[in-house]
């Protein structure tokens, strides 16, 4: 019934405790996310390393989910551990060596009134190879367009929980952008400072400093922006954390964006649309090319997420232990 074009060696999804075929839906048309985006959910990444299939920081990225589903008043009808088996055994079935991995928490089929009251929260899994997810040429680096519409502020909902509902803003500013001939957009957040991307943080490099946001600047912490952070401290970089102003991100020697599904993309261009009656402004970050801060960063995450850093092997969860 659906095929999986856009969903490379995905064969079985996992739902209710029982793995089911790719093309066989198994959720009513009437369940209460469909309609109001009562989910959450996670974007987690297992990687082929010299000990076969490992899921990057699948611990870290259990607790977010946890966390988020609290926010949404969720009741997970399975224990942490049992979702990381359930995960592991995605991948096995799937016989995948690296994947994007898609657990979402959700509810389900019972009332469509605005209170899933009577809608039991179910979870779905499901895993497929999902390369470049932002610019094919990573040596080429992305160009992006600063919205006009500003990121949810956390004075408005928690931004630090992955809420399904809250990415229909992604969405909408990813096409936005993409329909203007960008590779992403960008937010600001209500103080008119540099938020995120829809499904990125940023950084910026500046005099050898590499900054990103946080919390406070209504933008979701992701663990990859983690885990750069203690790689660049590795490195011998002086890191910093704090409110990112458009002019810092204008006048940066170096930008990058980081993210599970797009890990480190370098950022070379932008254009300032996010005061419409302003115009658009370009900007060329540093020289226009590729920086070396970036791309030690970017190669250094990839050998860690590989296993090929004995000090980062920590990340790592074996899928066939
Ligand atoms: C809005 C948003 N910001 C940042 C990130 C980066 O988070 P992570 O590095 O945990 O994937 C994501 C992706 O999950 C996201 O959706």
């Amino acid at each position: 019934m659906f095929d999986n074009t856009h969903f490379p060696r995905a064969k079985k999804f996992w739902h209710k405790g029982k793995l089911h075929d790719w093309s066989q839906p198994s959720i009513h048309v009437m369940s209460h996310a469909l309609h109001y985006g009562t989910s959450v959910f996670e974007g987690i990444r297992v990687y082929n390393t010299p000990k076969g299939p490992a899921v990057f920081r699948l611990p870290e990225h259990i607790e977010r989910l946890f966390h988020s589903a609290s926010t949404l008043f969720m009741e997970v009808p399975y224990s942490k551990e049992e979702i990381i088996e359930a995960i592991k055994l995605v991948i096995k079935e799937n016989k995948l060596e690296s994947a994007y991995i898609r657990p979402l928490l959700f509810y389900s089929y019972g009332n469509l009134g605005l209170l899933p009251k009577y809608s039991p929260v179910e979870l779905i899994i499901g895993a497929w190879e999902w390369g470049a997810y932002l610019g094919d040429d990573p040596k080429k680096g992305v160009y992006v367009y600063i919205v006009p519409w500003r990121r949810v502020h956390h004075s408005q909902l928690e931004m630090t929980a992955k809420l399904g509902g809250v990415y229909v803003q992604s969405a909408i500013c990813g096409q936005l952008a993409r329909s203007k001939g960008f590779d992403e957009a960008i937010f600001l957040n209500l103080e008119g400072n540099i938020a995120e991307g829809p499904g990125e943080n940023i950084f910026i490099v500046k005099d050898g400093v590499v900054k990103t946001n946080d919390k406070t600047e209504s933008v979701l912490e992701g663990i990859t922006r983690e885990s750069l952070l203690e790689i660049a401290v590795g490195l011998g970089y002086e890191t910093s954390i704090g409110a990112i102003t458009r002019e810092d991100l204008f006048k940066a020697d170096e930008a990058f964006f980081s993210g599970t599904a797009v890990e480190v993309p370098p950022i070379v261009r932008v254009i300032d649309g996010s005061i419409p009656r302003e115009g658009k402004r370009e900007y060329t970050i540093g020289s226009g090319k590729v920086g070396e801060i970036t791309t030690k960063l970017a190669t250094a995450y990839k050998d860690s997420v590989s296993g090929k850093v004995k000090q980062y092997e920590k990340w790592l969860t074996s899928v066939y232990d």
